[in-house]
């Protein structure tokens, strides 16, 4: 019996991305990079091959998995655009939304009379939402929404505006997971549908979840 996803390609973004300010300072965020690593190993096991792009990790990539290193989510987006075609894009990676709007070349010092800093930030692109109207658009492309109230709402309107397939969401900031934990809880949102994962380890959530993304892909 072949796998469900046997000959598919799954390219599958994780962890934090790191903005650099200057030679020795830089923005980032509280991502592990664990939820969207168990998503990478979880579809290989289901017999796809998988490219990972990492931001900056302390996980061990796993077996049979491809993995691209990046820093930045300029970085990134080159890594994951270079990727295409796949069948499915999964966006696990929390992608800073804002970028200094330049790096500077020597470190920063402090000004003698002054008691503070204004740094410039500009938006990123959001590679998701370019991922889902590429001209080689995945099959199915999937988001991951992070939300402290208001979860459903929220989700679904990231799953629209930016034309996604599926979005895993998660409520942060409680006591059933989110960043920096092991464990996880998911309510995935379609059009037309909606299904829990977990609470349970982040290994059998993204397995549930790899699941479901075969399901609908077959669908
Ligand atoms: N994402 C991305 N590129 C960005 C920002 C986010 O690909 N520049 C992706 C993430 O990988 C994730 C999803 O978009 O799959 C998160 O959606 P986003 O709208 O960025 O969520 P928030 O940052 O929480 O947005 P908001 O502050 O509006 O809630």
């Amino acid at each position: 019996m072949s796998l469900p996803l046997a000959g598919r390609r799954v390219l599958v973004s994780a962890g934090p991305t790191f903005e650099d300010i200057d030679p020795v300072r830089f923005i980032g965020n509280r991502s592990s990079g664990k939820m969207g690593i168990a998503v990478a190993a979880a579809a290989q096991a289901l017999g796809a091959e998988v490219v990972l792009v990492a931001g900056p990790v302390h996980v061990a990539t796993p077996d049979g998995v491809r993995r691209i290193d990046v820093r930045s989510a300029a970085q990134m987006r080159e890594a994951v655009l270079g990727e295409l075609p796949a069948d499915v894009y999964i966006g696990a990676a929390a992608v800073a939304d804002f970028t200094p709007r330049s790096v500077s070349g020597h470190k920063l010092k402090k000004t003698a009379g002054s008691d503070t800093l204004v740094l410039e930030l500009v938006r990123t692109p959001d590679i998701l939402a370019e991922v889902a109207t590429h001209p080689r658009r995945p099959s199915l492309v999937v988001g991951f929404a992070a939300e402290t109230h208001d979860v459903e709402h929220y989700a679904r309107g990231k799953l629209a505006n930016k034309k996604l397939d599926l979005i895993a969401a998660n409520l942060v900031g409680a006591a059933e997971g989110g960043f920096e934990r092991d464990d996880n809880a998911l309510t995935v949102y379609w059009a037309g549908g909606e299904r829990t994962l977990g609470p349970a380890a982040k290994t059998l959530v993204a397995a549930q979840l790899v699941a479901l993304v075969a399901e609908r892909l077959d669908g």
